[in-house]
Protein backbone atom coordinates (compact mmCIF):
# COMPACT_ATOMS: atom_id res chain seq x y z
CA UNK A 1 0.00 0.00 0.00
CA UNK A 2 1.26 3.79 -0.83
CA UNK A 3 2.49 5.81 1.68
CA UNK A 4 0.27 8.46 0.71
CA UNK A 5 -2.31 8.65 -2.08
CA UNK A 6 -4.17 11.59 -4.16
CA UNK A 7 -7.75 11.63 -3.43
CA UNK A 8 -10.72 13.74 -4.51
CA UNK A 9 -10.35 15.50 -1.40
CA UNK A 10 -6.83 16.44 -1.99
CA UNK A 11 -7.83 18.26 -5.54
CA UNK A 12 -7.57 22.55 -6.18
CA UNK A 13 -9.94 21.56 -9.17
CA UNK A 14 -7.45 22.84 -11.53
CA UNK A 15 -5.97 19.67 -13.57
CA UNK A 16 -2.18 20.92 -14.02
CA UNK A 17 -1.79 21.69 -10.30
CA UNK A 18 -3.65 18.56 -9.43
CA UNK A 19 -1.26 16.43 -12.02
CA UNK A 20 2.24 18.34 -10.17
CA UNK A 21 0.29 17.67 -6.73
CA UNK A 22 0.34 13.60 -7.95
CA UNK A 23 3.79 13.28 -9.08
CA UNK A 24 4.79 15.28 -5.68
CA UNK A 25 3.14 12.37 -4.00
CA UNK A 26 4.66 9.44 -6.09
CA UNK A 27 8.21 11.02 -5.52
CA UNK A 28 7.49 10.77 -1.62
CA UNK A 29 6.22 7.41 -2.04
CA UNK A 30 9.40 6.95 -3.63
CA UNK A 31 11.52 8.40 -0.87
CA UNK A 32 9.44 6.57 1.75
CA UNK A 33 10.02 3.22 -0.23
CA UNK A 34 13.79 3.48 -0.58
CA UNK A 35 13.94 4.57 3.28
CA UNK A 36 11.63 1.44 4.04
CA UNK A 37 14.36 -1.01 2.13
CA UNK A 38 17.47 1.00 3.41
CA UNK A 39 18.33 1.85 0.06
CA UNK A 40 22.06 3.55 -0.14
CA UNK A 41 23.11 7.02 0.86
CA UNK A 42 23.93 7.64 -3.02
CA UNK A 43 19.92 6.71 -3.82
CA UNK A 44 18.84 8.24 -1.13
CA UNK A 45 20.79 11.69 -2.16
CA UNK A 46 19.53 12.05 -5.66
CA UNK A 47 15.90 11.02 -4.36
CA UNK A 48 16.37 14.33 -2.36
CA UNK A 49 17.58 16.30 -4.84
CA UNK A 50 14.75 15.28 -7.56
CA UNK A 51 12.41 16.03 -4.79
CA UNK A 52 13.21 19.31 -4.26
CA UNK A 53 14.04 20.00 -7.17
CA UNK A 54 10.48 19.23 -8.16
CA UNK A 55 8.93 20.60 -5.49
CA UNK A 56 10.91 24.60 -6.08
CA UNK A 57 9.41 24.23 -10.06
CA UNK A 58 5.87 23.73 -8.48
CA UNK A 59 5.85 26.37 -6.24
CA UNK A 60 7.34 28.62 -8.90
CA UNK A 61 4.51 27.44 -11.13
CA UNK A 62 2.09 28.54 -8.85
CA UNK A 63 3.19 31.81 -7.57
CA UNK A 64 3.70 33.06 -11.02
CA UNK A 65 0.19 31.35 -11.75
CA UNK A 66 -0.75 33.90 -8.89
CA UNK A 67 1.16 36.72 -9.98
CA UNK A 68 -0.75 36.34 -13.13
CA UNK A 69 -3.99 36.78 -11.92
CA UNK A 70 -3.54 39.10 -9.28
CA UNK A 71 -4.58 36.42 -6.23
CA UNK A 72 -4.49 38.62 -2.90
CA UNK A 73 -2.78 36.12 -0.77
CA UNK A 74 0.12 35.36 -2.78
CA UNK A 75 2.75 36.92 -0.34
CA UNK A 76 1.16 34.61 2.69
CA UNK A 77 1.23 31.38 0.35
CA UNK A 78 4.60 32.63 -1.03
CA UNK A 79 5.90 32.26 2.56
CA UNK A 80 4.34 28.71 3.37
CA UNK A 81 6.69 27.91 0.34
CA UNK A 82 9.76 29.81 1.36
CA UNK A 83 9.87 28.29 4.93
CA UNK A 84 9.22 24.83 3.08
CA UNK A 85 11.78 24.77 1.03
CA UNK A 86 14.36 26.37 3.52
CA UNK A 87 13.64 23.14 5.65
CA UNK A 88 14.35 20.43 3.03
CA UNK A 89 17.21 22.20 1.94
CA UNK A 90 18.90 22.24 4.90
CA UNK A 91 17.78 18.55 5.39
CA UNK A 92 19.30 17.63 2.56
CA UNK A 93 22.48 19.22 3.11
CA UNK A 94 22.34 17.80 6.78
CA UNK A 95 21.90 14.79 5.05
CA UNK A 96 24.66 14.66 2.32
CA UNK A 97 27.11 16.04 4.82
CA UNK A 98 26.49 13.31 6.86
CA UNK A 99 24.56 15.56 10.07
CA UNK A 100 21.52 13.68 9.80
CA UNK A 101 19.65 10.34 8.67
CA UNK A 102 17.03 10.27 6.69
CA UNK A 103 14.17 7.98 8.32
CA UNK A 104 10.49 7.47 8.58
CA UNK A 105 9.81 10.58 10.93
CA UNK A 106 10.82 12.85 7.67
CA UNK A 107 8.74 10.95 5.45
CA UNK A 108 5.75 11.57 8.33
CA UNK A 109 6.42 15.39 8.15
CA UNK A 110 6.53 15.40 4.41
CA UNK A 111 3.57 13.76 4.42
CA UNK A 112 1.55 15.77 6.55
CA UNK A 113 3.11 18.78 5.75
CA UNK A 114 1.72 18.19 2.25
CA UNK A 115 -1.66 17.04 3.28
CA UNK A 116 -2.00 20.10 5.13
CA UNK A 117 -0.42 22.58 2.48
CA UNK A 118 -2.86 21.16 -0.15
CA UNK A 119 -6.05 21.24 1.85
CA UNK A 120 -5.07 24.24 4.18
CA UNK A 121 -3.54 26.56 1.85
CA UNK A 122 -3.75 26.28 -1.91
CA UNK A 123 -7.47 24.68 -2.15
CA UNK A 124 -8.01 28.45 -0.51
CA UNK A 125 -6.96 29.55 -3.94
CA UNK A 126 -9.90 27.17 -6.19
CA UNK A 127 -12.60 29.63 -6.27
CA UNK A 128 -10.30 32.12 -7.65
CA UNK A 129 -8.53 30.77 -10.09
CA UNK A 130 -11.67 29.02 -11.74
CA UNK A 131 -13.72 32.60 -11.29
CA UNK A 132 -9.89 34.37 -13.62
CA UNK A 133 -10.88 31.03 -16.11
CA UNK A 134 -8.08 28.99 -15.09
CA UNK A 135 -8.76 25.26 -15.80
FE1 LIG B 1 1.09 25.98 -2.60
Amino acid sequence: MAFITWNRDLSVKIDSIDDQHKKLIELINDFYENIKNRSNNESISKLLRGMNQYTVEHFDIEEELMKKYGYPDLTVHKKEHDKFVTKVTELEEKFNSGKVIVSFEITSFLKDWWKNHIQVVDQKYSDFFIKSGLK
